[in-house]
């Protein structure tokens, strides 16, 4: 890794936060750092004790049964308590708590009081169905209001929730029930997306058919009522087509609505399983990844009120589902347990037009927006006259998480989205990490496009070398004395325990210690590939299996893409190493156009020549590949292990969690004939 290109993202424009913003910010003094992290248990016990506990904990950190950590030990407390009761007690009753818009343009808010009534009644209703504390329940909703009130009503029985995102099939739900063990399954009928019904009780009915022994109870909103048909003047809703089975499928409307709405929170113990979430290895089946109650709730509720900077009066919009785990951290936990007021939006954002994003923003008047890079690529893509018709005057803070952001989307965001006003805090954390940990505060930070600038206070990320070295302290001692030159990269770790980190793999401890313990004994290994520019600020280069080896040069695929990005025909890029006989590996480029801009021989040359002159030689592509799509997986990441495929010709492996497999195919077709 240290050989890792030194011209890497020549990126030198810096963004301090404004006098305004600093003014008003939630943490601005610069010192925060070094205090927090000379007492990282002090600093992190502070945030706890501001969260509400049934019963105090008498040892912060217990680290002796490593990886295994144990957080607020003896200490007990419930999160849907923290979300909803405790916000009610002091009076915010009245706050809105969720501001829901569905894709057809339905719309529904509910207070901190109603959304406390709707869950208690949607626990109780739980129950009724013979699920208590300790047992897991599967999630698989739309984004509606009763995807977070799940959420919180398993909170609030001490139920373990496993929500998989509605966009994976059958077979992913199937696999997803049964690591859990899960008893019951919530679903709809359907939700929407593109104008389209996303057939959501027709997966869960083929995936208890393939075997889900554990299931007893299946409970089905109505949500797409997708008309149905009426009879004798009844209307039966589509979901009772097919695929009921009596005793085992209840109706929503049948049980929630009458069910009491006082229903106390279990006192669960700081360690007690809050929820588990599959996050897709590399290879192999899935991995549940668990995360526990009282240190996660005190991360989220940390990093939310810092990083996002809210005021009694934000409106905040994650844009993620919550089938994933920033709309865990993010939508729910983080942001209710600070009492702020969350939009949900259910569809896609081009529907009905490309600017479905900025009239949310428009007539929520929402102030902070955070958002994926590869969306964001997207509206660059479409252009800049659907924000350009929108009022985003109400936006005051912008975010941005799941992927490295090119330099070039960051200035847009800044530009387009922002318009010079918005302070933009690049997010860098994992599933695993429960929550934020390396991002801007935006009351402090120089921002940087394409950094996510340092660590959280109170969490320790270094950069260890192939041998397990720290190559960050020593740099980080001439970056204090102003001395240091250029940057040092290597493998992104973090060395201490923080809160709201995993613990563990569901049923699957072995696992636990192989995939983020084994590698540098003692020190989480993240995955990623990180280099600390002569500032000390963390530029993220991807997964290290995305690394390339060119001819002994490691090339970070992100390095390749943000250099082809940065070219004024490019919207898109994704790059892969393909296996070459002299180079180890050679550089495969695939790229979408913008707008105006025609694919030609020439174009092509052009793009070579631009990422050696701004790499240089070495990392000149040995194919560009132009196309219309990128094969991606749901959550949005590329998928590069079929660009490889792609890319040697080999045959194509699994493809259920692609967006669309039909672009895998085109592409293919596509290369075959540029090749030949
Ligand atoms: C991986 C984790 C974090 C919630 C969404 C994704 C990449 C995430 C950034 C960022 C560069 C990022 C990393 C990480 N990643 N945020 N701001 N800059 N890379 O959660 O599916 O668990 O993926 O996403 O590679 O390891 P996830």
């Amino acid at each position: 890794m240290s050989e890792t290109i030194q011209t890497l993202l020549q990126e030198s424009r810096s963004f301090p936060p404004s006098a305004d913003f600093v003014a008003q910010a939630n943490q601005s003094d610069p010192g925060v750092y070094q205090q927090a992290n000379a007492d990282y248990l002090a600093f992190w016990e502070g945030w706890a004790r501001q969260l509400d506990w049934i019963e105090p904990w008498h040892t912060v950190l217990d680290w002796s049964g490593a990886p295994f950590a144990k957080w607020f030990v003896g200490g007990k407390l419930n999160a849907c308590h923290n979300c909803l009761d405790r916000h009610v007690a002091n009076g915010l009753g009245g706050k809105r708590a969720i501001v829901w818009e569905g894709e057809p343009g339905d719309e529904r808010t509910l207070t901190y009081a109603q959304l406390l009534e709707e869950v208690a009644r949607l626990a109780n209703a739980l129950k009724a169905l013979g699920v208590g504390k300790g047992d897991r329940v599967c999630v698989y909703l739309p984004m509606v209001p009763e995807l977070a009130m799940t959420m919180l009503a398993c909170a609030r029985i001490g139920a373990t929730h496993s929500v998989v995102f509605g966009g994976f099939s059958a077979e992913s739900l199937y696999d997803r029930i049964n690591d859990a063990g899960a008893k019951a399954v919530v679903t709809a009928d359907g939700g929407w997306r593109r104008g389209g019904i996303v057939p959501l009780k027709k997966a869960v009915d083929d995936a208890l058919a393939m075997g889900c022994p554990t299931v007893e109870k299946v409970l089905v909103l109505n949500r797409t009522g997708d008309a149905g048909t009426v009879t004798n003047g009844i209307a039966t809703p589509a979901y009772d087509r097919g695929g009921w089975v009596d005793g085992r499928d209840v109706r929503w409307e049948d049980l929630v609505p009458n069910q009491s709405a006082d229903c106390p929170c279990e006192p669960m113990d700081s360690e007690d399983l809050l929820y588990i979430l599959y996050t897709s290895g590399s290879t192999g089946k899935p991995k549940g990844i668990v995360h526990t109650t009282g240190g996660y709730l005190t991360g989220v509720y940390a990093t939310a009120q810092w990083v996002f900077d809210y005021k009694p009066d934000d409106v905040f919009w994650c844009t993620a589902d919550c089938g994933w785990v920033t709309g865990h951290s993010y939508v729910v936990y983080g942001p209710l347990a600070n009492a702020t007021t969350v939009v949900m939006y259910e569809g896609a954002p081009d529907t009905p037009d490309k600017d479905r994003f900025w009239r949310l923003i428009e007539k929520h008047r929402i102030t902070i927006l955070y958002t994926a890079p590869t969306a964001i690529r997207a509206f660059m893509k479409w252009g800049t006259e659907y924000p350009d018709r929108c009022d985003l005057s109400s936006l005051r803070l912008l975010g941005s998480v799941g992927e490295p952001i090119n330099p070039e989307a960051w200035m847009w965001y800044q530009e387009h989205i922002g318009r010079f006003r918005c302070p933009i805090v690049d997010t860098w954390w994992q599933t695993e990490t429960g929550a934020i940990m390396i991002s801007p505060l935006p009351g402090i930070t120089h921002t940087k496009p394409g950094s996510a600038t340092r660590a959280f206070p109170g969490i320790r990320a270094t950069i260890f070398n192939d041998q397990g070295e720290d190559v960050s302290t020593e740099h980080m001692e001439r970056v204090d004395r102003g001395e240091a030159t250029h940057a040092v990269g290597g493998y992104l770790v973090i060395t201490q325990p923080w809160p709201s980190m995993l613990r563990g793999i569901y049923g699957d401890p072995e696992r636990f210690r192989q995939v983020y313990w084994s590698r540098f004994p003692g020190t989480y290994f993240t995955g990623d590939g990180a280099k600390l520019d002569e500032d000390g600020c963390f530029w993220l280069l991807g997964r290290v299996d995305d690394i390339m080896l060119v001819a002994g040069h490691n090339i970070s695929t992100m390095e390749v893409e943000s250099a082809l990005v940065d070219h004024p025909a490019v919207a898109e890029a994704a790059v892969i190493g393909k296996q070459h006989e002299l180079k180890g590996q050679a550089i495969a480029a695939f790229v979408i156009v913008r707008a105006g801009f025609v694919a030609s021989e020439a174009l092509v040359k052009e793009l070579k020549d631009h990422v050696a002159k701004k790499i240089g030689p070495i990392a000149r592509p040995d194919d560009v590949i132009i196309t219309a799509e990128l094969p991606k997986t749901r959550s949005g990441k590329i998928m590069r292990r079929l660009l490889r495929d792609v890319a040697e010709g080999r045959a194509l492996g699994d493809t259920t969690t692609l967006a669309d497999a039909a672009v895998v195919g085109a592409l293919k077709d596509k290369y075959e004939h540029t090749e030949g």
